[in-house]
């Protein structure tokens, strides 16, 4: 078989498979635990799995922004016909299915019992709750439903759970602003900020060490994520009003969705850059014209994202028409253009190093950057921003915790690793401001920044 055919038939047959899966999902609702029409629907969906199974080893659905994703091809037709079994999995936070060759009716029945209770996870882990219920051939991934009220820990597990949920909410978002059917919603993306705001404003590094970690270089939702992050830690250090500090963080998170291909190109769990040039020109435009009828986005916001590849010395575009006279950046979208800057020498095809970008950012002092801005921005980031992996000349690695506002080369570190590469068990920190009081010299300095401990 071909391998268009091949897809062809999969495709056909997990239609079949949602359709039968709703209908076993509809029978919950009309029937008691236990009736014959119950396992007669649940035998007949583990029968065309069967049929699915004869060429794959599995099956795998994405469920994003209303829509059911498969092979990378949204079902536009069945999703609508799947309604109640799309809407249940989507309370449950589930944001991908996958069903592996071997899976039982009594497993689908557990499952379905799963998709019809209010918290079936009561909070716990999700996938153990599977194997509880002796269901192994079913493999779920959840975006985590953030609750406002939720607990801020400095663990680093937290940060990565917190960043992960940015990253599945905001990819729904993008998502859902082309899908015709769905409302687009930014109230998850608002509910995960506000945790992640917490994080920040309490200078829990865990999070921000996030930014660290590698992404795809077209990768869009990771590249706005982060440009929020370091705006932020930026922003908080300008006396900005709290207001003006969400509406910063907001505005990072959102500065790129006109850059995104209609339908947006959603590839290996990645929203992709569009490569058009047309798009790359005109998305600050096209960005205004898709948030400005969602009533949550802030004004400011709208503002940042229409500025935000304006120059402060009149680069940059859109170009302002001449009736508009002397043109001033509004300050928050001065402060995401050099976010985004930064983040793009850090992730994008320079691939920089933390201490090498300041000095690429002033060469673009008072063209490109209005140079106060600028100059606030290095002093909050500091050659090496909270996060860093360093090697000190002592040859031990350590993790950049607080930058130094008066000595950007000497921030404070926590020990991570000794000059063997052994681990250091206790909380040891060095401030490299600090001299040893015999010889007047410094403790120790930063020879690089390493990309991982
Ligand atoms: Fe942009
Ligand atoms: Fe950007």
């Amino acid at each position: 078989m071909s391998e268009t055919a091949a897809l062809r038939r999969n495709m056909s047959l997990t239609e079949e498979i949602l359709k039968a899966f709703s209908l076993c999902l509809r029978n919950r609702s009309l029937y008691p635990e236990g009736h014959t029409i119950l396992r007669v629907s649940d035998e007949r969906l583990v029968e065309i799995y069967n049929d699915y199974f004869q060429s794959q080893e599995s099956w795998t659905i994405v469920i994003l922004g209303g829509e059911i994703v498969f092979e990378k091809v949204p079902l536009n037709r069945v999703s609508l016909l799947v309604r109640p079994l799309l809407k249940a999995a989507e309370e449950r936070g589930i944001s991908s299915l996958s069903v592996r060759k071997g899976v039982t009716a009594d497993e689908i029945a557990a499952f379905l019992h799963i998709l019809t209770e209010d918290d079936p996870w009561e909070g716990g882990n999700h996938n153990q709750e599977m194997l509880n219920r002796d269901i192994h051939h079913i493999l779920l991934q959840r975006v985590d439903i953030a609750e406002s009220n939720y607990d801020i820990s400095t663990d680093t597990e937290d940060a990565r759970d917190i960043y992960a949920s940015m990253r599945h909410a905001l990819t729904r978002f993008f998502v859902s602003l082309f899908n015709p059917r769905s409302s687009p919603s930014l109230d998850l993306v608002h509910q995960i900020a506000n945790r992640m705001i917490r994080s920040l404003q309490d200078d829990h590094f865990a999070l921000i060490s996030r930014l660290h970690t590698r992404r795809a270089p077209d990768d869009l939702v990771g590249h706005s994520i982060n440009t929020a992050i370091i705006a932020y830690e930026a922003g908080k250090t300008m006396g900005l009003t709290p207001t003006q500090l969400t509406d910063l963080f907001l505005a990072g998170l959102l500065h790129d969705v006109g850059k995104m291909d209609i339908p947006p190109r959603f590839e290996d769990g990645i929203i992709h850059t569009s490569t058009d040039p047309r798009i790359l020109h005109e998305h600050p435009l096209r960005g205004v014209g898709i948030l400005q009828s969602l009533p949550t986005v802030p004004a400011a916001a709208i503002v940042v994202v229409y500025e935000h590849h304006r120059g402060w010395d009149g680069s940059g575009y859109p170009t302002p028409s001449r009736a508009s006279g002397e043109r001033r950046v509004n300050l928050l979208a001065n402060i995401i253009a050099i976010a985004n800057a930064y983040e793009r020498y850090l992730h994008g095809t320079e691939n920089a190093k933390p201490e090498e970008i300041p000095p690429m950012l002033i060469r673009k002092a008072g063209e490109e950057f209005e140079p106060r801005v600028l100059a606030h921005f290095i002093t909050a980031v500091g050659m090496y921003p909270p996060g860093t992996f360093v090697k000190l000349t002592t040859n031990e690695t350590a993790m950049v915790v607080d930058p130094n506002r008066s000595d950007p080369f000497r921030p404070v570190v926590q020990l991570l690793r000794d000059a063997d590469g052994e681990p250091v068990d206790e909380d040891t920190q060095i401030n490299l401001a600090d001299r040893d009081i015999d010889t007047g010299h410094y403790i120790a300095s930063v020879r690089t920044s390493v990309p991982s401990a």
